[in-house]
């Protein structure tokens, strides 16, 4: 039995899921294909890999969930808030050229033909609940029995805030808050009020936070606030996001708070340091509140919303211990909600569940394929005996690699299947990697990979998953300089444990490296350029490769050298 799951046309990145009875066995987001980050159309070219993979036509698959139901948007945010609504509002292009809430709606509910047409059949589709989605996705990613589920996000298809419990196979709705009353929106409205890209931009924010001081926050707690009953109230008179389709503050912000324009890198920093210390608080009171009413039934808790991206956010509730057991899923944004429909279709129908395992769930490529591909270009390249020990040679040497194994990883994060690995020790290498790689901007630090068996010496843990770069935690005061170029300004480090099970290979490098170096850590970023989708095939790598100015690419078990293919680099440098 098949069952393909999707987030489409509404949410920030297409993604589709495709179980085979119980067994998750791909996921991809539609970017990855078409190029276009954070594409959100209909992912007819992920829908097409997907069934070109398993050689499946359309009629193989018994049923298609959607994690977004269009009639409970059009119930919450068109009918029930009309008197209040704008045009600009119903009919304004959202940010980035994406569609108008009214376009979205008319898409959604108009799928069922669109699939039969560029499909020739169109399998039995339900919509779900978007809250639901998010919640199963970490549910059964975390492994816990019946914990508690708390989603945030700026808003889903009816909430913005809800709290779930699974008790054995009933996932019952405990709680809800409802638009405009967003913490996602409260933090985006800040993103873009520093002049930075909303629902793109709040992980820069954030790393922007790690420099300042919270010496703004007594006016941020004007603007939000904790509430007993609401988990958090809004004062709407210092936002538009309600009214306006992409303005999301008011003139009165910028009474409160001065004319970002004229902000010099310290005031910058000052305020997202602020805002970051406040949103921590809400969501901690939020937490808080959650234990005093639930705590009796269980000391599990599970969070997903596109909120939990951000990972000081998820230090600090780890800090805080209010409950025991808590688990960050990694695909906690809108594409992880692809996995979450096809749960809640199998839970409606009381089919089995599992456990979610590793996210190595998209494209791959055969050595064969590779090398068909390499020869097309008329590339120079080498095969290894031993392609780790090589490895860990070229990196020991401060070269920059695109390193390309196996299938490409699900989520924003490179886990080590598309990534660009680097030197760690030193802390020009961040720079390096910074400016002449990512061409990004130089506040922005990188994470560490390493192995559970060197993650103590470096890192300050206590026993926490920490699998996909989705927590920060303290470097060792005494170790920080051994692995500079990957330990923030504030000491934190947003780290990869990597498993031996679910990355054979990016853990035997990891090995090799603290062979040769005495340090089992590697800087470890996405493979992609600024502005760009991180790679899926080996074109994209091998693009990538030429137009970041990288030293080696390891793809398979090929090592494609930069000094021995100028002829091919120049071209795409270009
Ligand atoms: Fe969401």
């Amino acid at each position: 039995m098949y069952s393909l799951g999707i987030i489409a046309l509404q949410g920030h990145c297409s993604t589709i899921s495709l179980y085979k009875d119980d067994e998750l066995v791909f996921a991809l987001s539609e970017e990855r294909l078409s190029r276009i980050k954070e594409d959100s159309n209909f992912p007819e070219f992920a829908i097409k890999a997907c069934l070109d993979k398993f050689n499946l036509k359309m009629q193989d698959i018994d049923s298609i969930s959607f994690a977004w139901n269009p009639w409970s948007s059009l119930w919450f945010y068109l009918l029930k808030n009309l008197k209040h609504t704008t045009f600009d509002f119903l009919f304004g292009k959202r940010i980035n050229g994406k569609r108008s809430r009214v376009k979205k709606f008319l898409e959604m509910i108009f799928i069922r033909s669109y699939i039969k047409k560029t499909f020739g059949h169109c399998p039995k589709l339900s919509f779900k609940d978007h809250h639901t989605c998010h919640s199963l996705t970490s549910i059964f990613h975390s492994g816990f029995t019946d914990p508690l589920s708390l989603v945030i996000d700026g808003y889903g298809d009816r909430a913005t805030i809800s709290l779930y419990k699974l008790n054995g196979r009933h996932h019952q709705l405990l709680q809800e808050t409802f638009f405009p009353d967003s913490l996602g929106l409260f933090y985006s409205m800040f993103t873009q009020f520093l002049g930075f890209t909303s629902d793109i931009d709040e992980y820069k924010f954030m790393g922007l936070s790690s420099y300042g001081e919270p010496s703004l926050v007594d006016k941020i707690n004007q603007v939000i606030s904790f509430d007993e009953n609401n988990f958090v109230k809004l004062n709407l008179t210092y936002f538009t996001f309600q009214k306006s389709s992409n303005v999301f503050y008011s003139d009165k912000l910028i009474e409160l708070l001065g004319d970002p324009k004229t902000y010099d890198f310290k005031q910058r920093t000052d305020l997202a340091k602020s805002v970051q210390v406040v949103f921590s608080q809400v969501i901690l009171k939020i937490i808080k509140n959650i234990k005093q009413k639930y705590g009796q039934e269980t000391q599990s808790i599970c969070f997903s919303g596109g909120v939990f991206q951000n990972c000081v956010l998820n230090k600090d509730i780890r800090d805080s211990k209010i409950f025991k057991n808590v688990f960050f899923t990694p695909l906690c944004s809108d594409l992880g909600t692809a996995i979450g429909a096809c749960l809640s279709e199998r839970l409606s129908k009381g089919l089995s569940l599992k456990k979610l395992s590793h996210l190595y769930l998209g494209s791959s490529f055969s050595d064969t394929e590779i090398e068909k591909i390499l020869k097309f270009f008329n590339l120079n390249y080498t095969t290894s005996e031993n392609l780790t020990k090589d490895t860990a040679k070229i990196l020991e040497q401060e070269n920059i690699i695109g390193w390309f194994q196996g299938a490409s990883e699900l989520g924003y994060r490179a886990l080590g299947a598309r990534s660009i690995l680097a030197d760690p020790r030193k802390q020009e290498m961040k720079d390096k990697v910074n400016h002449k790689i990512k061409k990004r901007e130089s506040f922005r630090p990188f994470a560490p990979a390493t192995t559970n068996e060197f993650v103590h010496k470096f890192f300050e843990v206590s026993g926490q998953e920490l699998g996909y770069m989705i927590e920060t935690v303290d470097a060792k005061k005494e170790m920080a300089n051994e692995i500079a170029a990957v330990v923030h300004v504030d000491s934190s480090s947003r780290v990869q444990v990597v498993s031996e099970q679910d990355n054979k290979i990016f853990y035997d490098l990891l090995l090799e490296f603290e062979k040769q170096t005495g340090v089992g850590v590697l800087l470890n970023t996405s493979f992609n350029i600024k502005d760009e989708p991180i790679v899926n095939s080996p074109q994209d790598a091998l693009i990538c490769f030429a137009r970041a100015n990288l030293d080696y690419l390891v793809m398979g078990r090929f090592i494609i050298p930069a000094n021995s293919n100028n002829h091919f680099i120049s071209r795409y440098q270009s």
